[in-house]
């Protein structure tokens, strides 16, 4: 039995590895997908962010991409009304709950999110909903780099580099829904839980919530 399946997506003919996430697939044939919190290494995503949507036909609604695996014969479109509507309600809730200052962020010109407002056309700016006030104190106990949670997207990326490839095991989340937030063991700062400034969060933080200091 073949471990291939062929696909469709965006009316182009693509071969994958069966059991692969769409996702993954798409980028590396080029197709763009927005998305923040998928790890291509854990087979079992989270999907907390809601960006990645696509249509697979015969579904009757749009599904996340970075959860669903490729099918023989599966045809997807990237993008439709529904999945553009998804992704700005989205993308314009995620942004109500950032502290949205570019030009003074260590982020600007590499941010994730700069690049899901490009490729989607989609404006940085807050929009339909209410910006959320937050007083999130600045960690900036680690020798090399900082942790401000005023601009913390909750992708997890940096949760799983601590764990998975520091093995450090500092970091985590606390509290559901709109609340949650990255942490670390009671709230302590990172340096007095033994983080030794490995930096493997700070490489995984797709925005400028993790940030090296020189940079800032
Ligand atoms: S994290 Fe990105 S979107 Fe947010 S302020 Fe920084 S550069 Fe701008
Ligand atoms: S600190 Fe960065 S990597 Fe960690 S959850 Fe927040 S945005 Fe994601
Ligand atoms: S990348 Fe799929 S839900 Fe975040």
């Amino acid at each position: 039995m073949s471990n291939q399946v062929t696909l469709t997506i965006n009316d182009r003919e693509i071969k994958a590895g069966k059991g692969n996430k769409l996702l993954w697939v798409a980028l590396e044939n080029d197709i763009y997908i927005p998305h923040l919190c998928a790890i291509k290494e854990e087979p079992r995503p989270n999907a907390s962010c809601r960006l990645c949507f696509v249509e697979i036909e015969g579904r009757d609604k749009p599904v996340t991409s970075c959860s669903t695996e490729v099918e023989e014969g599966m045809v997807v479109k990237t993008r439709s009304e529904r999945v553009d509507r998804l992704v700005k309600t989205g993308f314009e809730l995620l942004l109500s709950d950032h502290n949205l200052d570019c030009r003074n962020c260590p982020a600007n010109r590499s941010c994730s999110l700069q690049v899901i407002a490009k490729k989607c056309g989609l404006k940085l700016r807050h929009q339909r909903f209410t910006p959320i006030e937050r007083d999130y104190e600045l960690d900036d106990s680690p020798a090399e780099f900082a942790l401000d949670r005023s601009r913390c997207v909750r992708c997890g990326q940096c949760v799983w580099a601590d764990r998975n490839e520091a093995k450090a095991g500092v970091l985590g989340f606390k509290n559901r829904g709109i609340d949650r937030i990255v942490t670390s063991f009671n709230d302590q700062p990172l340096a007095d839980l033994g983080c030794n400034s490995c930096a493997h969060c700070v490489d995984a933080c797709p925005v400028g919530a993790l940030y090296y200091k020189q940079k800032a």
